[in-house]
């Protein structure tokens, strides 16, 4: 399998405290069945991002794994102006193993109505906007509808592995089982951020996935998709079939 975000990188941000534990969460991670990982340090206001840091550091880890587990780099980008326009100009520096997919994470605050434009800015200049963790948000997860559309427009989602077992709450669970039967789901990823509460381990989450919607689109989500980010290649979009429920169009 491959993880396309985690806070594995020690020093960075609110992930990794040391070294230590960041060679722990690669083993676990290995041991579960992760072939690649993606190390996505927060790109916001509380961390400041700087890609060649990352890289310097990713080769480090690199080294003191061996050939445990192969390791890439990314970013897990705040959608801040700021933000925003620096991915814009120079998006290798952000995206996942320097191709055109881009991990965005949204804030509370941000206004929806203008991030529409955001991603046809991103999708003009070829970068691939995958919205991560969208059970999470308790605006996001309301409006599927919303989420279809920014699919159908090029944008990708990828719900957390600890989602589907209840470890951000019930809503959260639900929402990413909802976004699941309505095909809006690319990525599962563990968004990793220690060993303990949040560990790099997918395999929990790839055999529910497998048990109730089939082994092809488990492997589509933990395996073929993460591989084609990771690469930069395009990756086949099934249509989203988001059902006109009474509970979701009450907030279109
Ligand atoms: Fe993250």
């Amino acid at each position: 399998m491959i993880d396309l975000h985690s806070h594995v990188l020690p020093g960075f941000d609110d992930g990794a405290p040391d070294e230590a534990a960041a060679i722990a969460m690669c083993r676990m991670a290995a041991e579960s069945g992760t072939t690649d990982l993606v190390l996505t340090p927060h790109c916001s206001n509380r961390y400041p991002f700087d890609s060649e840091r990352v890289e310097e550091a990713r080769q480090e880890l690199q080294t003191a794994v061996g050939t445990l587990i192969h390791l890439h780099r990314g970013c897990d980008l705040h959608l801040s102006m700021q933000n925003i326009e620096a991915a814009l100009s120079d998006a290798s520096r952000f995206t996942i193993n320097g191709h055109n997919y881009l991990l965005v994470e949204f804030s509370d605050e941000l206004l929806f109505q203008g991030t529409s434009e955001v991603f046809e800015r991103f999708r003009s200049v070829g970068i691939v906007p995958v919205i991560t963790h969208p059970e999470r948000n308790r605006h996001l997860r309301r409006n599927l509808r919303r989420l279809a559309r920014w699919v159908r427009r090029g944008c990708l989602i990828q719900i957390t592995a600890q989602s589907l077992s209840g470890r951000f709450g019930e809503s959260a669970q639900e929402a990413a089982i909802l976004m699941l039967d309505a095909h809006l789901v690319h990525f599962v990823a563990s968004d990793a951020h220690n060993p303990d509460g949040r560990p790099p381990v997918l395999m929990k989450a790839y055999e529910f996935v497998a048990d109730r919607w089939g082994d092809a689109e488990a492997d589509r989500l933990f395996i073929d998709n993460p591989w084609a980010a990771l690469w930069g290649d395009p990756i086949d979009l099934a249509a989203p079939r988001v059902k006109r429920r009474r509970s979701w169009t009450f907030f279109g």
